[in-house]
């Protein structure tokens, strides 16, 4: 495409207005590096590609079953029809190791399979591997470094698991604080995940594992994922939505997945303008863009956009491809050029060398030791009262909750990665108290029926249906009062085969439509023994209920149980975590919430009866830590009566360990929010307004416009639960001295002190946000973040430091250029702890350098 065709090319959106454009300005950084791909996504004739670690390599190119090695150029062109169309889409593993998908090579010619895992908290095979926090949690350290390391963790483990792409990491940005997948992504803050995208990229990379930044573009919640249409400005969708994948590209990213969704009414996977007007003729990306799973909708228009790779088959890419290449319907030269870009991605990680990279051998000692670093780094401190914690060793502590006795490690989904190991907190905290008890406060898994609860009698704790068989039951279950009833089913097998469990007629346990079925939940949908677990809340009447079951044994049998919760069960859970209350001298209270892609929260609460467990046990005794291993976000209507509050998120396999350093003041809390935590299921920025969310007719309209999570707060003077940015520290810091010199380059220089004041060495995360410009007439944030620091600090410690507010940050997207602008003028600047706590103003002449 010409580049006078490419300014044409227009991304029709709410406005229906022209995104890609002008290369030149602020951001169009075009970068054909090492000649390995022309913008249009040629090879140039000669060249080499850049390596891993950003040096040039000649084309070593593939080294053929006749000994010869080939360039990418020339493998296009030695191979046939079909062995290209079978470049194009997965394929069944012939020795899957337990990853998602699997691209045959073309063993004739010496062009290696592909193996494709999940991530983002690890490496997700069917071997154990180091089971990171999640990234959420590595976002709350404020720390590019760390997520280097991250990134470098899972990089060297990929490889040594046999993969060679992971399918991470996700950045598509906090917009909803209901959305399933907030525990596998970064921030609300676009600043933020650009940074922590392209830090982790770079980590994943530098081990020789391609990493793919997902979803683009708008996937930002799992509700009706395959079929919602995302509107969305053109302002909005580069300042704030595509930012971090910009970045990803900045950082070299190997691979893009094009999300699910529709945008603007074509679905993200055959969007020319996102795949080829915006990634790689503005951006100039040059790796390959594969489908998210079984997310292609088409052959001709989709490879015409630019997908490269169906997956996790051949739906459309495969004998569809081949006939409609046969047919003169689809050009060969699309099929070349996508070929052109899966086999020069493999180049340029050296995939195709005659002798490829060795793999590495697991450290896994260095992944748990990255593992933990990450969880105590990311630990955040949402409240702590009347010295609650640190706690003191060498005192009585009641650990009350699931979660304090079964680790929730990881969320669910295509996210969840086998731990190597994981420790209670039960027990990492128990190795520092005088003594430790347990009460279970709220059970998750059920209790045993009573056989005559059933009329006839009947034991469903353990029923064994052989393969083949069917298994009835037609009675009644008796209940003895009005009251909540919580049946749970417990199966093992596969979802198709799960027992059918009818009450009065009722089905309580549907299929689910879609992935949702194979994506029930997190960790705690597993009992212990391995078997799936549905939970199902009703109120039921006293008297008799006619309850129907029918299970078949599949092809492999099946065994299942049915238990349940009612009021009575649940009181006596809570009497007993209430006497283990009173009687230590302090408790710490684990809650959960156990969020899996494939669906939404309906509502911010805690699960369950957590609300009125942690009511009842912090009425009991005040010195109570409720610890959070939640996704995000949830309502605290208990927050007073709590003597400490910490977010732990999914902490990973080292997370018992960090959880009780944190607690016990061996490190300082070093995590800040990067979420605004809403006060209400209706003070939210998509609370009212279903266009916002769900959406309406199957569409949904961003009409917070570029107000995302903590500006919204700002514009519209919301308070929320907790702020944006928020986080305690074991100690105390003083900020002061604030000067702000503009660069040249449009950005601003913001220099300030900052003295710990306690007695203690302790993190802090010094944010600096910007004002509006007073030259753009457009609705800009109140204030904008435009930079951070995570300080360590020892006690006494004074540090003059200074944060860059780079130009892009302070440019707004101009919509009849279709490119950036800065946003000039006198600008306020502000540096705090959080968005809400404002230590220090000062303001600047951007665009001024004096
Ligand atoms: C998810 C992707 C994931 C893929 C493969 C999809 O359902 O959306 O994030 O990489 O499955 O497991």
């Amino acid at each position: 495409m010409t580049p006078a065709a490419s300014r044409r090319t227009a991304l029709r959106l709410l406005t229906g207005a022209a995104v890609a454009g002008a290369v030149a300005g602020t951001g169009g950084r075009a970068h054909a590096a090492g000649g390995s791909g022309r913008v249009d996504g040629r090879m140039s004739a000669v060249g080499g590609s850049a390596g891993v670690d950003g040096r040039m390599y000649a084309v070593g190119g593939s080294a053929g079953a006749d000994g010869r090695t080939y360039a990418v150029d020339d493998l296009v062109a030695r191979l046939t029809l079909s062995e290209k169309v079978s470049l194009l889409h997965g394929a069944p593993d012939p020795a899957p190791l337990g990853q998602a998908g699997h691209l045959p090579g073309v063993p004739r010619l010496g062009i290696p399979p592909l193996r494709l895992a999940d991530g983002p908290a690890g490496v997700r095979v069917a071997a154990p591997a180091t089971a990171l926090p999640a990234p959420v949690l590595l976002a709350a350290a404020f720390d590019p470094d760390l997520a280097r390391r991250y990134g470098e963790v899972i990089g060297r483990e990929g490889r040594a698991l046999g993969q060679d792409v992971l399918l991470s990491p996700m950045v598509n940005l906090i917009r909803i604080p209901y959305a399933g997948r907030n525990f596998e992504t970064l921030a609300e803050d676009p600043l933020l995940a650009a940074d922590l995208v392209a830090a982790e990229i770079e980590g994943i990379q530098s081990e020789g594992l391609v990493a793919t930044v997902k979803h683009f573009a708008l996937n930002n919640q799992e509700k009706d994922r395959e079929t919602v249409d995302v509107r969305v400005d053109e302002r909005t969708l580069h300042e704030v939505y595509l930012r971090a994948f910009e970045a990803a590209v900045t950082a070299r990213a190997g691979a893009v997945m094009a999300a699910y969704n529709k945008v603007g009414g074509t679905h993200a996977g055959e969007h020319p303008d996102l795949l080829t007007g915006v990634l790689r003729e503005r951006w100039g990306f040059d790796g390959l863009v594969m489908s998210d799973w079984s997310a292609t909708h088409s052959t001709a228009r989709a490879l015409a956009a630019g997908l490269d790779l169906e997956m996790p088959d051949g739906r459309h890419y495969g004998d569809a491809l081949l006939t409609a290449v046969r047919a003169g319907t689809v050009p060969e030269q699309h099929v070349d050029r996508a070929v052109r870009r899966v086999l020069t991605v493999m180049d340029r990680f050296g995939l195709l060398a005659a002798a490829p990279p060795s793999r590495p051998a697991r450290d896994a000692a260095a992944g748990a030791a990255v593992a933990r670093e990450v969880a105590e780094a990311g630990a955040t401190l949402l409240r702590n009262e009347h010295g609650t914690l640190p706690l003191a060793p060498g005192r009585t502590v009641a650990v009350i909750g699931p979660t304090g006795a079964r680790p929730l490690v990881g969320g669910g989904g295509s996210a969840h990665v086998v731990p190597d190991r994981a420790d209670a907190p039960l027990d990492t905290i128990g190795a520092r108290a005088a003594r430790v008890t347990y009460a279970l406060g709220e059970d998750i898994f059920g209790k045993r029926l009573p056989a005559d609860a059933l009329t006839p009698a009947l034991d469903t704790e353990s029923r064994p249906v052989s393969a083949g068989r069917s298994w009835t039951y037609d009675g009644t279950l008796t209940v003895p009062e009005d009251d909540e009833w919580t049946l749970l089913l417990h199966y093992s097998g596969d979802p198709a085969h799960r027992p059918e469990v009818r009450l009065d007629d009722a089905n309580l346990f549907p299929m689910a439509p879609g992935y949702t079925e194979y994506f029930p939940g997190g960790l705690l949908t597993t009992a212990p023994d391995g078997l799936a677990v549905r939970r199902r809340t009703l109120r039921l009447g006293a008297g008799r209920h006619r309850l129907r079951i029918t299970a078949s044994g599949g092809e492999r049998g099946q065994t299942f149980r049915l238990r349940h919760l009612t009021g009575a069960t649940r009181a006596a859970d809570v009497t007993e975590a209430v006497r283990a209350a009173r009687a230590a001298d302090d408790v710490v209270l684990f809650a959960y919430e156990d969020a899996t892609e494939g669906q939404d929260r309906t509502t911010l609460a805690l699960p369950g009866g957590q609300n009125r467990l942690i009511e009842a046990v912090t009425r009991a005794n005040p010195r109570t830590t409720v610890v959070l291993n939640t996704s995000g976000a949830v309502l605290m209507p208990w927050l007073a009566g709590t003597g400490a509050v910490l977010q732990m998120y999914y902490p990973g396999q080292e997370g018992a360990a960090a959880t009780a350093a944190v607690l016990y003041g061996e490190c300082d809390p070093g995590g800040r929010l990067t979420q605004t935590f809403p006060a209400a299921d209706d003070r939210h920025p998509v609370a009212g307004d279903p266009r916002r969310y769900p959406g309406v007719a199957g569409t949904e309209e961003y009409r917070e416009g570029v107000h995302i999570g903590h500006r919204w707060y700002d514009r519209h003077g919301v308070r929320p639960l907790f702020p944006f940015g928020h986080g305690l520290s074991y100690t105390s810091f003083a900020y002061t001295g604030p000067v702000a010199r503009p660069v040249r380059d449009g950005g601003l220089d913001v220099t300030f002190t900052v003295r710990n004041t306690g007695d203690r060495d302790g993190v802090t995360v010094a944010q600096v946000y910007v004002g509006p410009s007073p030259d753009l007439a457009l609705d800009q944030p109140v204030r904008a973040l435009a930079g951070y620091r995570r300080l360590a600090l020892r006690a006494g410690e004074r540090r003059r430091v200074t944060v860059r507010a780079g130009a892009r940050t302070l440019s707004c997207w101009d919509v009849r250029r279709h490119d950036w602008v800065l946003g000039t003028g006198r600008r306020a600047v502000w540096i705090g702890t959080s968005s809400a706590d404002l230590r220090l103003r000062t303001s600047a002449d951007v665009g001024a350098p004096g």
